[in-house]
């Protein structure tokens, strides 16, 4: 007998668990689905953002951090260390402890909010009375029915023709965040958001890393002042950033891998390396949905079809997050969840991706929201420009962290703020006072007229804001 539920979402990351708990929330029944396994089989919900994404990264990022401050920079402080060592092992065990935390409290929040969790592969089997019918094949094997599905199945790592990942020599994020002794020398194929990260982390820890990248700009979907100041940065902690190339046959071993490539003066190289990431950006994940015998329409890139408000071609289904359109952020598919579970019971969801921010957790780590210099610029927007760089920042001289700068765009006319674009440190946090702004429509007047404590970075945010008008104060 098939098991009935108001709302029944496929995917338990970030958009799906989100949903599920949401629509709860409101009073309606749940059930989530999830296939993903623990090592040892267990349900692992979370999606690729908490077993092999952001989480697991960032608890990396940390760990490696600690030990290039411990190697490098403490020693300004007056703290010296002797017999400094790493073990990579036990980074791992805590990233996936870390792991497990997370996993185990989406578990206790969907009991929480009495969400019946199924462990296993949802797929649509047709429509029937009381909605569509959804087989769950795994751990769990059961019916169920919907009167709405939320599609939240994610994204997977796209690999390059002919260059299936093996984890052990070519790697995904997943094998990258699991390589248990620091490589002598690690390649990466595309210089984007994990590969800088995942980068970062092993060049910390003593790998020498050369990433090869196919477009002649760095970092083009930030802003260009920003991403100048990143390369540089990055180039002087020793990454090896090649732009503009042409991979070509790439050679597996037991050794390691061989990567040939043009570089952008037409030269023939060749790149020997122990391991080798290919982190050159994601493909939506429906095998297993059944998409087709249902007729759920996918675009041209093989996303779920989607209008503004995640309504699928079929009636009573929607599908959020790193499956349709817009940025791959776990943020944006927690919005677009919580909205459809709104939109479903009646209210007016509502996802403003003009104010969805990004984050690049490298040191210094980068962050912008809205519009960039050059776009305001290729759209013929009358704009000012203010900038304040860290190194005028009392609280990042005492952290002894001063790379980088806020810099602010604003309508020309109404001061609105366009855009905020940081590089430097607590990026990450810095940009929530930017987004915070620009939903309430503030002009840069207005945060040069907030109050920041004193000291801190985000005073930085103040000054930039002043200098928009010409007035900062300390630069
Ligand atoms: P996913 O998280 O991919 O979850 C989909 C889930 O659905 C998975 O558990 C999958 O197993 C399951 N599933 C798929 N098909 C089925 C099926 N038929 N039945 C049942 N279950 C199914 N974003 C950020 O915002 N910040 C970051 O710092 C960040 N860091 C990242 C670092 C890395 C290395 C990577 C790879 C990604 C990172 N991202 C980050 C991106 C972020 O992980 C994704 O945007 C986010 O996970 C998308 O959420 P989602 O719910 O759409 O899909
Ligand atoms: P990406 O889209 O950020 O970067 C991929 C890069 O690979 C691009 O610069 C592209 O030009 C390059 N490329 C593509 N094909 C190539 C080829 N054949 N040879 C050389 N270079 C090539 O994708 P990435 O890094 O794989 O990450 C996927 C997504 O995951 C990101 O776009 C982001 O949405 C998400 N993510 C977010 C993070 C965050 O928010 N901090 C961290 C990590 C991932």
């Amino acid at each position: 007998m098939a098991k009935q539920f108001d709302v029944v979402v496929i995917g338990a990351g970030p958009g799906g668990y989100v949903a599920a708990i949401r629509a709860a929330q409101l009073g309606q029944s749940v059930a989530c689905i999830d296939a993903w396994s623990n090592a040892k089989g267990g349900a692992a919900p979370g999606g690729t953002c908490t077993n092999v994404g952001c989480i697991p990264s960032k608890a990396l990022l940390q760990s490696s951090e600690h030990f290039e401050h411990a190697n490098k920079h403490f020693a300004e402080h007056g703290i010296s260390v002797s017999g400094l060592s790493m073990d990579v092992t036990q980074f791992l065990a805590r990233k996936d402890t870390v792991v497990k935390q997370n996993n185990d409290g989406i578990l206790y929040l969907f009991k929480k909010n009495k969400v019946a969790f199924f462990h296993g592969t949802g797929a649509f089997s047709g429509q029937v009375e009381g909605g569509w019918a959804i087989k769950v094949t795994g751990k769990d094997n059961e019916e169920l029915v919907a009167k709405h599905v939320i599609v939240a199945t994610g994204s997977s790592p796209r690999a390059l023709p002919d260059l299936p990942f093996d984890e052990k020599t070519v790697l995904s994020n997943d094998g990258a965040l699991a390589i248990n002794g620091v490589p002598k020398k690690l390649g990466i194929i595309g210089a984007g958001v994990i590969g800088l990260e995942l980068g970062s982390v092993w060049r910390r820890l003593g790998a020498e890393v050369t990433v090869l990248e196919a477009m002649p700009q760095f970092l083009a979907a930030a802003d260009e002042a920003v991403a100048k100041e990143a390369f540089k940065a990055f180039t002087k902690q020793g990454l090896n950033i090649q732009m503009g190339v042409k991979t070509g046959a790439i050679k597996t071993s037991a050794k390691g891998v061989t990567v040939a490539y043009t570089d952008a003066q037409g030269a023939e190289q060749s790149l020997a390396v122990d391991k080798l990431i290919v982190s050159i950006g994601r493909v939506p994940s429906t095998n297993g949905l059944n998409a087709d015998a249902v007729g759920l329409k996918l675009d041209e890139r093989g996303f779920v079809a989607v209008d503004d408000e995640c309504r699928t071609n079929l009636p009573n289904v929607w599908a959020v997050g790193d499956v349709v359109r817009g940025p791959m952020l776990a943020h944006k598919a927690e919005e677009e969840g919580v909205a459809v579970a709104e939109r479903i019971n009646g209210q007016h969801g509502h996802v403003n991706f003009n104010t969805v921010p990004w984050v690049i957790y490298t040191s210094p780590e980068i962050s912008w929201v809205g519009q960039t210099e050059q776009a305001l610029k290729a759209a013929g927007r009358e704009y000012k420009s203010g900038s304040f760089p860290f190194l005028a920042n009392g609280r990042a001289r005492a952290l002894g962290d001063t790379t980088g700068f806020v810099k602010i765009l604003a309508d020309a006319k109404t001061d609105e703020v366009l855009g905020v674009h940081i590089i430097g440190p607590q990026a990450s946090e810095l940009i929530a006072e930017a987004v915070t702004a620009m939903e309430f429509r503030a002009a840069s007047e207005d945060i040069a007229r907030i109050c920041h404590a004193h000291p801190t970075l985000s005073e930085a945010m103040k000054e930039a804001a002043l200098a928009v008008d010409k007035r900062a104060l300390n630069f």
